[in-house]
């Protein structure tokens, strides 16, 4: 808290599922905000291999020890959202070199479209950088062991869908 005013950050993203990546990131933020809202993509055009309810689902359950975190459902533009809800901080990841310029012309895009809203980037830590949802699904559907790479009920239910032919 500065000055009395409850700092209230956004950290958005697909979640197509949510990996030990995401949640070092979120783990990490709920500890300097007050409030940290997981922002989820909502964009049926889309199609993922998580519905959108199965990836909400499965970021309450990954996010159940932390009780500072709101998991919320956004479309359309991202600062919209956050101008309409009091959020003046975006929380992003970077991974590795290509991450920064990526996330900086979104940052700079960000806010040109609504200068209070200031995004703040964080270095994932060294054991997570090489993870993102995509390569994990990938890895998966050749039989790589991810187990280190996702939270345990994430694992079940990625096996589950690799079952199923899903993945
Ligand atoms: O985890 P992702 O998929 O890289 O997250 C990207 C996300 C959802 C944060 C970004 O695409 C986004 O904010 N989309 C909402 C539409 C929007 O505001 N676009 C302008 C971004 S500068």
């Amino acid at each position: 808290m500065i000055n009395d005013k409850i700092q209230k950050a956004m950290f958005a993203g697909s979640f197509d599922p949510i990996t030990n990546g995401h949640l070092d990131i979120i783990n990490r933020s709920a500890k300097i905000f007050d409030k940290l809202y997981i922002g989820v993509l909502y964009n049926p055009t889309k199609k993922g291999l998580f519905t959108f309810e199965e990836r909400v689902d499965l970021i309450k359950k990954c996010t159940s020890h932390l009780n500072n975190i709101e998991v919320v459902s956004f479309d359309g533009l991202l600062v919209k959202y956050c101008e309409e809800n009091g959020i003046d901080t975006l929380v992003r990841g970077i991974r590795i070199g290509s991450d920064v310029d990526y996330e900086l012309q979104m940052a700079r895009m960000n806010k040109e479209l609504s200068p209070q809203i200031e995004t703040i980037l964080f270095p994932s830590s060294t054991k997570y950088s090489f993870i993102s949802s995509s390569l994990i699904k990938e890895v998966l559907f050749f039989g790589a062991d991810i187990k280190k790479l996702v939270p345990e009920i994430v694992l079940s239910e990625l096996k589950d869908k690799k079952e199923k032919g899903e993945l």
